[in-house]
Order: structure tokens, then C-alpha cells, then sequence
């Protein structure tokens, strides 16, 4: 396994893609992509992988009706590269047990909602109808539940009273380019590790996940 090469999973517009691009290539992640893997051909995200130099794969999911068969070659397109980490960026498929346990403890997700809360699709719809005032992203290790995994890093925004959908989801993504990277970057540089359903950073355990807020790092026990 190489240690500091991962594989991206996308399905769509890929600007998390992008964020994870970017920073490595400025330095933030010490790591180098080895493929973007999407289960559409069409995906936005595709081009850009490609114009960084990126293996582009496809393993079409509409060619596959059955779960587990898909499952088995995305982990055969994936493991070709032997990534330490597997990321998912805005990879919109559920993925079955065997694929979560055979990378287990190293696939991350970001998902647009403050988990445990919102877990799921429509998000950022589902918040406004909630008349919430705070929103915003998780960074969390991915297991057998959906949106469930140990959450690692969550960023706030707030939530305006004549905010659309749009105009919410962006402000949300803009968060996400930010604690992504952080995320990545610490899981390929050692200090963040899951153990026994743990979150580990810097060999401590979480007991909550670290805020980013107002342009800082804030750890539970600051807040
Ligand atoms: C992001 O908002 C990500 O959090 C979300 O999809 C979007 C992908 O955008 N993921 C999920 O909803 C996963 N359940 P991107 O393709 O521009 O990175």
C-alpha cells in the first residue's frame, strides 16, 4: 500500500475534487491521487482529474443492477492503485458491507449536514423547513450505516432568513473545500486514525468532532 497515495470517488460536479486537487498541490495534503473514480460517465468531476493529470475511471453504475457485483469492481478499480485512503466526494451510492469492511478504517466522507442531524439527501431543503438557524458539513469515517460513521470534523454556517436552497448550499460547500482537505490531510500524515470506532488525533481520542469555526480549529475540550 502506498501510504501517501489516495483514490477520490465522485459522482457529480466534483469541486471537492477540486479542493482536494488544489491542496496537493500546494502542500496542504501530503499525498498524491493516485485515480478519480466515478460511478457516472458524465460527471463533471471527470474533467477535472483529468486536466490535473489524474487517472479518469468510470465503473458505470447503470450498467449493474446488482449491488454486490458493482461493489466488487469498484474495489477491483480501486485497489489497482493500492490507496491508503479511500475518499468519497460527493460519491452518491450506497456502498454494501463487504466494500465498507474491506476498507475499513480508511474511507472518509463529507457529508453537508451537521451529523447526526440531517443524515440522508435534501439537506440543505430539509434545514430550511426545519426553520434551523445553524447548518453546515461533517468530515466523518465511513461504516455499514448510512451517514453514521464517527465524525472527525464539522464546520457551522448560519442559516439567514431569506436564504433559498442554493444560496445555502453554497455557503455550506465553501466550508467544505476547507475541512476536507484538513481532514485528508491528517489521516495520510498519521495523526488521525479510527480504533475500535474511535476517532484518534494526534493518538487522542475525540470525544467530539473538532469545529472549524471563524477560521480556527477549536478541539471539544476548547469549546
Ligand atoms: C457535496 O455537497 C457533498 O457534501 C455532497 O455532495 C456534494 C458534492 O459536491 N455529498 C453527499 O450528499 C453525500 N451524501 P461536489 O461534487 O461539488 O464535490
Amino acid at each position: 500500500m502506498a501510504q501517501n497515495s489516495i483514490v477520490v470517488l465522485i459522482s457529480g460536479t466534483g469541486t471537492n475534487l477540486q479542493a482536494i486537487i488544489d491542496a496537493t498541490r500546494d502542500g496542504r495534503i501530503n499525498a498524491n491521487i493516485a485515480a478519480v473514480i466515478s460511478n457516472r460517465p458524465d460527471a463533471k468531476g471527470l474533467d477535472r482529474a483529468k486536466q490535473a493529470g489524474i487517472d479518469a475511471v468510470v465503473v458505470d453504475s447503470n450498467t449493474s443492477g446488482d449491488r454486490n457485483e458493482y461493489d466488487a469492481r469498484l474495489m477491483a478499480a480501486i485497489d489497482r492503485y493500492q490507496p491508503a485512503l479511500v475518499v468519497l466526494a460527493g460519491f452518491m451510492r450506497i456502498l454494501g458491507d463487504e466494500f465498507i469492511d474491506h476498507y475499513c478504517d480508511r474511507i472518509l466522507n463529507i457529508h453537508p449536514a451537521l451529523l447526526p442531524d440531517f443524515k440522508g439527501l435534501h439537506t440543505h431543503r430539509r434545514v430550511l423547513e426545519a426553520g434551523k438557524q445553524v447548518h453546515g458539513a461533517s468530515v466523518h469515517f465511513v461504516n455499514n450505516e448510512l451517514d453514521s460513521g464517527p465524525v472527525v470534523i464539522q464546520a457551522e454556517v448560519p442559516v439567514y432568513k431569506d436564504d433559498t436552497e442554493q444560496l445555502l448550499a453554497a455557503r455550506v460547500l465553501e466550508k467544505e473545500h476547507i475541512i476536507y482537505p484538513m481532514a485528508i490531510s491528517w489521516f495520510v500524515d498519521g495523526r488521525l486514525k479510527l480504533n475500535d470506532n474511535e476517532v484518534l488525533l494526534d493518538n487522542n481520542v475525540l470525544p467530539k468532532p473538532v469545529l472549524w469555526k471563524e477560521n480556527q480549529l477549536i478541539l471539544s475540550g476548547q469549546r
